[in-house]
């Protein structure tokens, strides 16, 4: 089995590491509000990996490492986490924030998840959070996944549900694409951000990369922030698909969308603040 590939490659996987490159900091930056909003879900991911103190850990697209630090964490000192990213600038981020926080057992290798440059069985869990569904050939990330850890051990990969439960993301990139006269893009288009939200389909690519007694949770994980506004400050600094659509306008047409935007996501404000739903997908694999 294999999964259309909409895109071509080479070219994707360059300008996705240059957009990572360049809003690696930004990313970084918000890494307070980003555990606030995938804390819990990440705590799950690590359970459903069944990582635990002594874990040789894989974390592939790991970014600036918010997710290391919990493994490191979790696993102790005499576990072990590899975080791995296409993107150098991103990981050179998650090496700091490890060494800052006074974790010994975090190494870090640039790597395309896709092609991993590590040994087969070397690791007793891996995960990814939010990165698969940017892969072009997330069933090749899954088998390489599948290779590097031993038998017995697990796989698990967080990404956004379908397009209804995560309207944030519909919003932006309907109203970017109509502000750029583009047509409305096929949501599940391999390598976009729900192009995994297809139900059953992450269960269906981890069974045909090798996994047995895979199962998905989906959890609610709203983005709570004190305004729309905040979201869209983070959506500027976070490589989102929609600033190569608007990065096509003129200022005056940018402002445009981005003003449509803000005022679409108002219909998200509570009266404790705003809160952006969003639902994601667990699914766990065992080797
Ligand atoms: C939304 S960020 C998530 C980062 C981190 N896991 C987190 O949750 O904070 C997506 C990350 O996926 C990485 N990525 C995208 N495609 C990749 C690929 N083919 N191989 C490895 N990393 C990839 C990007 O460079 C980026 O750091």
């Amino acid at each position: 089995m294999s999964t259309a590939q909409a895109v071509d490659p080479a070219p994707f996987k360059a300008a996705l590491r240059d957009q990572w490159d360049k809003s690696a900091a930004g990313w970084d930056d918000h890494a307070p509000q980003i555990r606030a909003w995938l804390g819990t879900a990440t705590e799950a991911m690590l359970d459903m990996a069944g990582i635990a103190p002594r874990s040789r850990v894989l974390d592939v697209a790991a970014g600036s490492g918010d997710q290391t630090l919990d493994i490191a964490q979790r696993v102790g000192p005499d576990g072990f986490v590899l975080a791995t990213d296409l993107s150098p600038a991103i990981l050179a981020l998650a090496k700091e924030n490890a060494a800052r926080a006074g974790y010994r057992n975090v190494e870090t290798r640039v790597a395309d998840g896709e092609s991993l440059p590590v040994e087969s069985a070397q690791f007793d869990a891996a995960v990814c959070r939010l990165g698969l569904m940017f892969f072009p050939d997330p069933l090749q990330g899954l088998r390489e996944m599948h290779r590097a850890v031993r038998p017995g051990g697990s796989v698990c990969s967080m990404v956004f549900s379908r397009p209804d439960r995560n309207p944030c993301i519909t919003i932006l990139m309907s109203t970017a694409l109509k502000h750029a006269g583009l047509a409305p893009r096929d949501p599940f288009q391999p390598g976009g951000l729900l192009s995994l939200g297809k139900p059953g389909l992450a269960d269906q690519l981890f069974r045909a990369a090798g996994f047995g007694d895979v199962a998905t949770t989906a959890m609610d994980a709203p983005f709570r922030l004190p305004s729309a506004r905040h979201y869209l400050d983070f959506v500027r600094t976070s490589a989102s698909p929609i600033l190569q659509i608007l990065g096509r306008l003129d200022r005056a047409a940018a402002d445009a969308a981005w003003a449509e935007m803000e005022q679409r996501l108002g219909e998200f404000a509570t009266p404790e603040g705003w809160a952006g739903p969003n639902e994601l997908l667990l699914t766990v694999g065992r080797h």
